[in-house]
């Protein structure tokens, strides 16, 4: 093995640990919030879990806070609720929204624990839904407005932003997280107009606040050849572009990357541009940093092209559908895979971060990467192990990474604390501290650390003593 001199991580590394809104907060209709399409999600699938609740941090963030600082967390990450603060996604503001926000970034900074705070996370205000959703360019206005005004009342006190999480997985598998489009043609218009969206708040950003720093938050992970059969080696080249690149190069050089350009022309999926689209992608092309959520690699193969490539199933993000003359699914049978089913590939997040560091040379914020599994409680305590362990492979790859001269500057594993996962319910847990609840008897939703919260706190501790 090419062996390497690691580095102790720098004192100001913001060790931190991610949630969303919707998936933690509850409160769905309290204190003048609108519906998100989340909401609307949750109603729709009353089977899989009560969502009304969530984690109830709504109600508790205080004691949240708290037991985050007890960790020696550094960073949270944390997503505004756009119907929270505007109801109907534009127009009238929703004060008690505004406050919620408000009073969470006080208790944050009270313990030194920096706001990284993710604009949009897969929770459109439902009123827009209805307009059309990010069919509907007049979402784009509507966007900038709720940027305008998080950044107003907020900008003076956070100084990381995320643009749009994981916007890749909206377009690419919106059945899983609850984005829908009818045809490829529609889901790349809707991408276009999260392109607009982004690069019109990047810009934004910059004119309004002086200090803050903004970045994207897509998925990224490397894709592997099933072989060294130079076709398959294409194919995984078209699964990157796809898949990765043409989110971080729009956001980075404000352009459509020329391999997935071409394909979209190809297949007729081009989106509609009008005048000054291209001047509006390449003016806000402005990112300070990148931030990626990393959960594994995927394998491809060349397409057979024989009506087989495409192996649709029902939704998850970790599922790759294929596409003729594209692409084909395959397994990569050196790793493991969690009780879900999503493959575990600590060394591929280190190629990860370096193909990601080699492109662009901006610094890189991890603002995902976990485990979910069905944890238990047992005597009052969750011993799980098998989370240490795979934060801990994880962790060791990014100190690679580092060492091979990647600049990383956070770390936030999702999850702070046990949240609502996109499609699977409340007992896929990633979290650091258990919230005792089941899917639909919610109990006391007492916070109980986990065995990885102290773990996790001496490691915060370990490295930051310096
Ligand atoms: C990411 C999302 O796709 O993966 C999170 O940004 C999500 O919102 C996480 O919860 C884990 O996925 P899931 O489907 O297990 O909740």
């Amino acid at each position: 093995m090419f062996y390497k001199q690691l580095q102790s991580f720098p004192s100001d590394f913001l060790w931190g640990a991610s949630t969303s809104a919707f998936q933690v907060e509850g409160g769905a209709d309290v204190d003048g919030k609108g519906p998100s399409i989340q909401d609307a999600m949750g109603a729709r699938h009353p089977d899989i879990t009560d969502f009304s609740v969530a984690s109830d941090h709504y109600h508790r963030y205080k004691e949240d806070v708290k037991l985050f600082a007890e960790m020696g967390l550094k960073a949270y990450r944390f997503s505004v609720a756009w119907s929270r603060v505007l109801p109907a996604g534009r127009g009238e503001v929703n004060e008690a929204g505004v406050e919620f926000y408000s009073n969470l970034i006080d208790e944050l900074l009270k313990y030194n624990i920096e706001p990284v705070l993710t604009l949009y996370h897969f929770d459109l205000p439902q009123a827009l839904e209805e307009e059309g959703g990010w069919n509907n360019r007049a979402t784009i206005d509507a966007f900038v407005e709720f940027s305008q005004l998080v950044f107003e009342r907020y900008g003076d006190r956070v100084k990381y932003f995320l643009t749009i999480n994981e916007q890749n997985v909206m377009i690419l598998h919106g059945n899983a997280v609850g984005t829908k489009s009818e045809s490829k043609k529609q889901a790349y218009q809707q991408a276009h107009h999260m392109f607009l969206a982004q690069a019109r708040t990047m810009k934004l950003c910059h004119d309004m606040l002086d200090t803050a720093k903004i970045g994207p938050a897509p998925n990224i992970i490397s894709v592997y050849p099933e072989s060294c059969n130079p076709e398959d080696v294409i194919a995984a080249d078209n699964w990157m572009a796809i898949r990765c690149w043409l989110y971080l190069d729009m956001a980075y050089h404000g352009e459509y990357n020329s391999l997935v350009w071409n394909y979209l022309c190809d297949r007729g999926y081009q989106p509609d541009f009008e005048e000054g689209d291209a001047e509006i992608l390449k003016e806000g092309a402005q990112p300070d940093f990148i931030s990626i959520n990393y959960y594994a690699t995927m394998t491809v193969a060349a397409a057979r092209n024989d009506g087989n490539d495409v192996t649709f199933r029902e939704g998850d993000q970790q599922i790759m559908y294929g596409e003729e003359g594209v692409y084909r699914a395959a397994v990569n049978t050196n790793l493991s895979k969690t009780e879900y089913s999503w493959f575990i590939d600590p060394v591929g997040f280190r190629t990860t971060l370096r193909q990601v560091w080699d492109k662009y040379r901006l610094p890189i914020m991890i603002s995902e990467n976990g485990l979910g599994q069905k944890d238990e409680l047992v005597d009052g305590q969750v011993d799980d192990q098998y989370r240490i362990d795979y934060l801990k492979l994880h962790i060791d790859q990014m100190q690679l990474a580092m060492a091979d001269g990647v600049e990383i500057f956070s770390y936030c594993p999702w999850a702070a604390l046990d949240l609502v996962s996109t499609h699977q319910g409340y007992g896929k847990r990633y979290g650091f501290i258990y919230i005792d609840r089941e899917e639909f008897d919610l109990k006391e939703l007492a916070r109980i650390p986990k065995k990885s919260f102290y773990w996790y706190q001496d490691l915060i501790k370990g490295t930051t003593q310096v």
